[in-house]
């Protein structure tokens, strides 16, 4: 049987550019002859799909939309993720549990205890191998997100609420530096790529 594949997320606020990012991840990996599938969350799965509609777009009380991202997650590991790395297939998702930390608690203010225990239930220690973070200045990402031409739920959040989740996002990456990297997503796409070519690397 083949070694398991390995998991890697990218994180960062609306507007920090996170998804330019995947293809150029999913494309590395796959000239090291790698098998890749490229996901992301809250999605991934048809019914995860369906909940992220609901998600994105649905008025919901803050518990509700937390567990609701459980609820996808549970169902992206158990139909794709879990799968797909047993296969010996690597997996990169556009977001993943840092994003509940940075998001559910950090913008919305759920406690972080809350999260922790969704987390055991649903991951059972299960984590990523690598997490890209990219970060931005609120300012930055704050035009970004205004110069798109429609907006979700999250989207339409104040700048305030996206300065908490960057915040978050920047402790966890403190808490875990090793398993979280952060990019300073000012840069431009080449000096970005040219930084997590060798972070990718280091993983293969
Ligand atoms: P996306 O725009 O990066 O596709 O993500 C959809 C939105 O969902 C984004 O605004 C962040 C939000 N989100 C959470 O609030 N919590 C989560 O756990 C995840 C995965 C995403």
């Amino acid at each position: 049987m083949s070694a398991p594949g390995k998991f890697i997320t990218l994180e960062g606020v609306d507007g920090a550019g996170k998804s330019t990012h995947l293809d150029f991840v999913a494309d590395w990996l796959r000239r090291q002859g790698r098998e890749v599938v490229v996901t992301r969350e809250p999605g991934g799965t048809p019914l995860g799909e369906t909940l992220r509609e609901l998600l994105l777009h649905q008025a919901m009380d803050p518990d509700t939309e937390l567990l609701l991202m459980f609820a996808a997650r549970q169902q992206h590991l158990a139909e794709l993720i879990l799968p797909t790395l047993a296969r010996g297939a690597w997996v990169v998702s556009d977001r993943f549990t840092d994003a509940s930390y940075a998001y559910q608690c950090g913008g919305r203010g759920i406690a972080a205890e809350r999260i922790a225990a969704l987390e055991a239930w649903v991951q059972r220690g299960f984590s990523p191998d690598l997490t890209l973070l990219f970060d931005v200045p609120p300012e930055v990402a704050g035009a970004r997100r205004a110069a798109a031409r429609t907006a979700d739920r999250f989207e339409r959040e104040a700048d305030s609420f996206f300065s908490r989740v960057r915040n978050a996002y920047l402790e966890r990456a403190q808490a875990e530096p090793v398993r979280i990297r952060v990019l300073d997503a000012r840069q431009s796409i080449a000096a970005l790529q040219a930084e997590i070519g060798p972070l990718l690397q280091a993983l293969a």
